[in-house]
């Protein structure tokens, strides 16, 4: 099983990341792996799988400015600038793939249109189990994700949208087109 220490993040030459974050990072990865080995998918799946969960927190410490430059389209809350900016810079650097960009731009909000990639990002970064609102019902989730991603997808947006919801938050249409592409089936 991999560890922390054993899991090799190749991050870009531009990445802005504390180290608190980068092993956030490397958890997000090692679930992912867990989850690739379960779910029997190719070298080349699980390859854009790592580059994702490598580039979402890749400028997490970038200041304001940077992100706002490279993300002015993006929603006007600085916390969820990173995505976006993350995307915009990887695709400069020749990134194409198009599942790995999405997966990146809106892991922190949802996505209707994700392919699996973006579903697992998604997944990964909220029940990686270093989480401070870690729970037992994230480990049942986490267990469950290789046989149900969508089942599980629905639950653990239903609490990120509840999340939203009670801090008073508003959420976004992405996340409402997310959702509701989620319980359409
Ligand atoms: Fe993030
Ligand atoms: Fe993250």
């Amino acid at each position: 099983m991999a560890t922390q220490e054993s899991v090799t993040l190749d991050y870009p030459r531009w990445a802005q990341i504390s180290q608190r974050r980068r092993a956030h990072v490397a958890r997000v990865a090692i679930l992912c792996l867990e989850w690739a080995d379960a779910m029997n998918v190719s070298a080349t799946e699980r390859a854009r799988w790592l580059k994702a969960v490598t580039l979402h927190d890749a400028l997490k410490s970038a200041p304001a400015e940077l992100l706002r430059e490279l993300a002015p389209d993006a929603w006007p809350v600085k916390k969820l600038l990173h995505g976006p900016a993350a995307a915009t810079r990887a695709a400069r650097d020749g990134v194409r793939d198009r599942g790995i960009l999405d997966a990146v731009r809106y892991h922190s909000v949802g996505y209707a249109e994700w392919e699996l990639v973006g579903q697992i990002l998604y997944l990964a970064d909220y029940l990686e189990p270093g989480r401070s609102f870690h729970t037992v019902e994230h480990e049942s989730l986490t267990a469950a994700v290789p046989s149900d991603v969508i089942g599980t997808l629905r639950s653990v947006a239903a609490l990120r949208v509840a999340g939203t919801m009670a801090a008073g938050r508003p959420l976004l249409a992405e996340t409402v087109e997310f959702w509701n592409s989620l319980v359409r089936g």
